[in-house]
């Protein structure tokens, strides 16, 4: 079958629906239905929204266009991630290669992301497996079924996986499989390429996770008191706990690191990804209209969706207070809560895997975007085959996450998520913002991101991308470097037991970085890039 190619043999989208669809099924992932709910609730609310659509408008749109307007840039000058495409943003020789350099970030961030995202998603796998057939259906109250999840991430000892009950350390056969089939799914979809793997998953995966989350929305919708004695457990007041305004929240700084942080995790911004998938566009494609309508999809599925879906229900059925408890520790809402809802409901077992097949399609449609930079440096830097390239992705996820898996407990998770998925994604952005604007020109930069537009985007714009949008991600980055990037290096408050695994997991990222820029210098030497 023919590949679809742009103008100078590069791969190319099939269609703009399927364009949108796949930016949109880049930017719409867990972070939408996980990330988005817990950080609403736990600053401030209804009023987390002022400094959430505040950085929508000054960081996020601005930031996407920037990322599509470099990514198209670079697509035309035959490169597919920043390591090469930020090479073009620069005059000078030299100046080009320290740009390279830099942009190897833009392959080792998303890897670094990729290897504990997927692990995530491997476990919406599972649980879709276990809602069908039935697995989790039984355990009746809540710590069990947080045992359960423990037992099966090796967490805790024995439980449900092994049939032991009191054994320290339980290696999770169960958690490695279902790794095992979410990587062999990720390989195959990219080695599949642009139009014919990523594309088309897309076009199945966004549909359905859209209907999906309709159904599931008005389910809860039609929950009203569950429990009759305890009126105050309902939906509506589920909504209002997550939606009701706490001001005297957003007069704390906290309120507004966060929803930045938010901001730039569910828009996929700043990670490299974006830029991939752009650089397949051809040169006269719009990116202000498509650019914007990815962003406004991805709103919508999480303040409609993520904002009406786990922490409402949960507290239907649970109460203010244990849902506010419950969802202290990350995973324990979706994979403890969640089941336990869909057992007193009716069709419970249809419920949990419209819920768990959601959240795995919004996760899969993210790691193969995550993947996507590092496909595209081996393919076009390293001429390697694509099938080649998926292979050795894949080798790199199971490699690096094995010690994920089995020292979950130790805060490996946390601490690639952390560098990969915060502090990395405003490090990246300022690095981009500061390339486009200042150094490529705001004239030329502003060029870019207008031509072939099919709306007109208000020249403020152009204003808050070459000031307001650098100095916002130079604040917030004092700010966190301060507040939690010092505290998070010097691993304060650290159980002094996991302190050898998370400088494991640091070792690790500092090797896929080491990695890029080795890569970046083969490219030199090769001369695919120039
Ligand atoms: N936006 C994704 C989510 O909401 C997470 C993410 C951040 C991401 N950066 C990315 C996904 C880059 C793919 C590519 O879950």
């Amino acid at each position: 079958m023919a590949e679809l190619q742009n103008d100078n043999g590069r791969e190319a989208w099939a269609s703009r629906i399927g364009l949108i669809l796949a930016m949109a099924g880049n930017a719409v992932g867990l972070g939408n239905f996980l990330r988005f709910p817990v950080q609403a609730a736990q600053n401030g609310g209804g009023a987390f929204m002022i400094p959430y659509f505040i950085a929508l408008l000054l960081l996020g749109i601005p930031l996407m266009w920037v990322e599509w307007a470099i990514g198209r840039h670079a697509g035309i000058f035959g490169y597919g991630s920043a390591a090469g495409g930020f090479g073009t943003l620069v005059k000078s020789r030299r100046g080009a290669k320290i740009a390279n350099y830099l942009g190897a970030l833009g392959i080792a961030i998303p890897i670094t992301f990729a290897i504990w995202y997927a692990y995530i998603e491997s476990w919406t796998l599972a649980y879709s497996v276990f809602s069908v057939t039935g697995e989790y259906f039984g355990i009746i109250d809540f710590d069990s079924m947080r045992n359960f999840l423990q037992s099966f991430q090796g967490v805790q000892g024995g439980g449900h996986f092994s049939g032991i009950t009191d054994q320290v350390f339980v290696f999770p056969y169960a958690a490695l499989i279902f790794f095992l089939i979410t990587i062999s799914l990720n390989v195959w979809i990219l080695s599949r390429g642009v139009a014919q793997g990523i594309e088309r998953l897309a076009k199945i995966a966004m549909p359905t996770l859209f209907i999906f989350a309709l159904i599931l929305v008005v389910r809860a919708w039609t929950i009203g008191t569950p429990d009759p004695a305890k009126p105050e457990n309902s939906f509506v007041n589920g909504l209002g706990y997550l939606w009701n305004p706490n001001f005297s929240q957003i007069a704390n700084a906290n309120a507004w690191l966060a929803a930045a942080g938010q901001i730039f995790f569910t828009l996929s911004i700043g990670t490299g990804s974006i830029l991939t998938y752009a650089s397949y566009l051809k040169q006269k494609d719009d990116i202000a209209l498509t650019g914007l309508t990815t962003s406004i999809t991805n709103e919508f599925a999480e303040v409609i969706f993520g904002g009406s879906l786990a922490i409402p229900i949960a507290v239907a059925f649970f109460g203010l207070a244990q849902t506010q408890e419950i969802s202290q520790a990350a995973f324990d809402l979706p994979f403890a809560a969640m089941p336990m809802i869909f057992q007193k409901l009716p069709l419970g077992q249809l419920l949990g895997m419209m819920w768990f097949v959601l959240l795995f399609f919004a996760g899969i449609t993210s790691s193969v975007a995550l993947c996507s930079p590092a496909m595209a440096f081996l393919q076009e830097q390293m001429k390697m085959s694509r099938q080649k390239a998926a292979m050795i992705i894949g080798l790199i996820l199971l490699c690096c996450g094995m010690p994920l898996i089995l020292f979950f407990g130790h805060g490996f998770l946390n601490e690639m998520n952390f560098w990969s998925g915060t502090f990395g994604l405003v490090i990246f952005a300022l690095i981009e913002v500061i390339l486009f604007a200042w150094v490529f020109g705001m004239e030329g930069a502003w060029q870019e991101i207008n031509a072939g537009a099919d709306i007109r985007i208000p020249k403020i714009f152009k204003f808050i991308i070459q000031f307001v949008a650098p100095v916002y991600l130079i604040v917030l980055l004092l700010f966190w470097g301060i507040q939690q990037g010092i505290p998070t290096l010097l691993m304060t408050g650290q159980n002094p037991v996991d302190i050898p695994y998370l400088w494991g997991a640091r070792l690790m990222m500092a090797g896929l970085a080491v990695a890029g820029i080795w890569l970046v210098a083969r490219a030199y030497k090769r001369g695919t890039i120039r």
